[in-house]
């Protein structure tokens, strides 16, 4: 198969980390008899430094223009404490994912056997956990209307949802529950945001439309506590995009390291894959930070792509160098640990 990748590495350590998966990609297209064609392309502090803007025209054809997108990270420390940046490298995200009509972002949680012991949580808890948040991602608080009145002194953002886009980001959600263990929970906040109320409206109409899944309604505090009290409670989840946001981040550490958690965003044609994790500022050039989320962003494309050997191959190596310690230094005990660039190596001559 031939197949053509935007590769946009970002910032921070965006530009090791996808490297490495660049490295897995290319291994698995000689071993499985592939064409990857790497378009890469500027987006991130990097565009701002280069063209002025976080996401710029040219980037967008290429996405636009390419089978998938595989990403590394975004943001740079000089803007965050700077309230008033005109333009910041997150801008360059929002704009590609809603460009991209991206409005769907889903975010695995699961566990390593190897790692089990390196989760905060106790293990008998976290066993086995494997679940889905299924993130909206154009809507809601993040693009609702926002600004400041009162002489700057009062500010608002608002927290817009349309039916329609409940019900597509809830179809993708009934669709994967009947793929897995029939449960689908739907997260909100409906004793108190009308939005909410318009999910669980929007969500309930659908049940009937698949009765073999099983519905639950949860408020999201509730959902906060028992993700890390229970998580096996869980298996796909479908919420708005700033209960998301916050979610999986606290679902990513379950397996031990943020820097293992893959995502990927559909929504239309172009899917985008990248890693859970953010920039890492304070690790980048250090050849430090953890490819494996990225690695394994690259599975969840292939997977997308029904290449599913392909996608188990990688899954398997990952394994592996879990198990044999071929790890960078966030998932090793002793003085041994490796640089992201020899897990990369490693990985690629292990395919
Ligand atoms: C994420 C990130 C982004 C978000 C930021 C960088 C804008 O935290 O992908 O989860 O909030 O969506
Ligand atoms: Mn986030």
């Amino acid at each position: 198969m031939k197949i053509n990748i935007a590769l946009l590495a970002g910032d921070g350590i965006g530009p090791e980390v996808i490297d490495q998966a660049v490295k897995v990609c290319d291994a698995i297209a000689i071993q499985y008899d592939h064409e990857i064609n790497w378009k890469p392309a500027l987006t991130g502090a990097a565009a701002i430094d280069a063209v002025g803007e976080p996401y710029p025209d040219e980037t967008h054809e290429i996405c636009a223009n390419s089978d998938a997108v595989l990403f590394g990270a975004i943001g740079h420390p000089r803007f965050d404490n700077d309230p008033s940046a005109k333009v910041r490298p997150e801008q360059g995200l929002l704009k590609m994912r809603q460009k991209l009509g991206l409005f769907a972002n889903v975010r695995p949680t699961f566990t390593f056997p190897s790692l089990i012991d390196k989760s905060p949580l106790k293990k008998e808890r976290i066993e086995g956990t494997d679940l889905i948040i299924l993130r909206e991602l154009t809507g809601g608080i993040y693009f609702g209307e926002r600004g400041r009145t009162d002489n700057s002194n009062t500010a608002f953002d608002t927290m817009t949802y349309e039916r329609f886009e409940i019900e597509r980001l809830a179809r993708k959600g009934f669709e994967m529950a009947l793929k897995r263990s029939k449960k689908l929970c739907c997260v909100d906040k409906a004793n108190v945001l009308e939005s909410s109320r318009l999910w669980r409206e929007t969500v309930q109409a659908m049940e009937k439309e698949y009765p073999e899944v099983e519905v639950s309604y949860e408020f999201v505090d509730a959902v906060a506590m028992r993700l890390v009290q229970w998580p096996k409670a869980y298996d796909v989840m479908i919420t708005a995009n700033l209960f998301g946001d916050i979610l999986t981040d606290e679902a990513s550490v379950i397996s031990g390291s943020m820097g293992l958690m893959p995502s990927s965003s559909v929504g239309s044609d172009v899917s985008l894959y990248e890693p859970i994790h953010g920039s890492y500022p304070q690790a980048a050039g250090k050849d430090i930070a953890n490819p494996l989320a990225t690695v394994l962003s690259a599975a969840m494309l292939f997977e997308d792509f029904d290449l599913n050997k392909e996608a188990k191959a990688i899954r398997e190596v990952v394994n592996k160098s879990l198990a044999e310690g071929i790890v960078t230094e966030d998932l090793s005990d002793d003085a041994k640990s490796y640089k992201t660039s020899e897990v990369g190596d490693w990985l690629a001559a292990n395919i």
